[in-house]
């Protein structure tokens, strides 16, 4: 009696499940899960100086690119009709509280402008955090109150708030907070307000877990902590999954329009959870660095195929529930469904 009405349909041989597989018209028909350029974000890395263009080298395909490079980028990001480009910035000079990233001729604000100039119909997203920007390589100002040096919650707030002010300004049309500190997205909602910038949304990295998969990241931003980690603000991949829904919850409650989850290939079970807790709220999900890193280099030695693998795993963070993919494969996805 439990076994029964499983399944639609009676047993084999009446049903026969590799009908559906048979011929490639009917698995085309049968199809739910399609990757679409217009979902895709790419991720890029721009940093001061002209006519400059550095690989990272565990990112074989991605660059630190200086402005007026950084142009020709999101025109071609444009043409080839991704959802949009989110920049991050390497600044020239680096301190204790980032203040590159809070003045109006900072490498992101002149990097907002000129993308926006070159490419003005394409979503431009800014990644709004301290780490690439302090010296020390942590995502807020430190303390030492808690009996050892830390991330101060509070004093960080008002930092991110005017750096996502100094974005709006430029011209960025979504900004996108990724530092986990507790009351990030009121700050920032608060401060985009008061500036005349209500009408800008929050893509929050709400749930974004303290990761290895970051490394290669580390090295196309420059921004590797100096001692210690994140995991007194980034999630334990070991917490509760619920856990994730109290972060998005709370994002939620202070403004966020869109939340994530990151990383996402050993996250799917967290995309698929917070996908149907939040039904209607779109959900994003970032295929970090590491994620890519390991499918170039196994590609390179000619271990897997690249872009087997990378429509696999795109498909099935799509199949978890995010409507939304931030990935560094974005433009050779728009060219393989060509
Ligand atoms: C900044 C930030 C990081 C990433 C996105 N925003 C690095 C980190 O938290 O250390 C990682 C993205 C990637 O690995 O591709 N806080």
């Amino acid at each position: 009696m439990s076994n029964e009405n499983r399944t639609a349909g009676p047993g084999f041989p009446t049903t026969r499940l590799r009908r559906l597989r048979y011929h490639p018209g009917v698995r085309q028909l049968v199809r739910q899960t399609r990757l679409s350029p217009a979902n895709l974000i790419l991720p890029l890395f721009v940093r001061p100086g002209e006519n400059f263009r550095q690989e990272i080298s565990s990112m074989p395909g991605n660059y630190q690119l200086s402005p007026d490079l950084l142009a020709e980028e999101v025109r071609e990001a444009a043409e080839l009709g991704l959802g949009g480009v989110i920049l991050f910035g390497i600044p020239a000079e680096k301190d204790a509280t980032g203040t590159d990233a809070l003045s109006d001729s900072g490498i992101i604000a002149e990097a907002v402008r000129v993308a926006k100039q070159a490419a003005p119909e394409l979503l431009l997203i800014t990644d709004v955090c301290c780490c690439e920007f302090t010296d020390h390589g942590h995502c807020g100002v430190l303390t030492e109150t808690t009996g050892r040096m830390d991330v101060d919650n509070d004093a960080t707030l008002q930092l991110l708030a005017d750096q996502a002010v100094v974005h709006a300004r430029a011209g960025a049309d979504v900004v996108a907070p990724s530092g986990m500190m507790d009351g990030m997205v009121g700050a920032i909602r608060n401060g985009l307000d008061g500036a005349g910038f209500a009408h800008l949304p929050i893509i929050s990295y709400a749930a974004k877990y303290s990761s290895a998969f970051y490394g290669p990241f580390r090295e196309a931003a420059e921004s590797a902590p100096q001692f210690g980690d994140r995991r007194s603000y980034q999630m334990d991949p070991a917490a509760a999954a619920e856990q994730a829904i109290r972060e998005i919850e709370l994002d939620l409650a202070e403004g966020a329009d869109v939340v994530m989850v990151k990383p996402a290939m050993a996250y799917l079970d967290i995309i698929r959870l917070a996908g149907d807790h939040f039904p209607g709220v779109p959900l994003a999900a970032y295929n970090v660095s590491g994620e890519f890193s390991m499918v170039k280099a196994a590609a390179q030695r000619g271990w897997i195929d690249e872009q087997a693998v990378a429509m696999e795993s795109l498909i099935a963070i799509h199949r978890a529930g995010a409507g939304i993919i931030l990935t560094y494969w974005a433009k050779d996805v728009a060219r393989w469904l060509g």
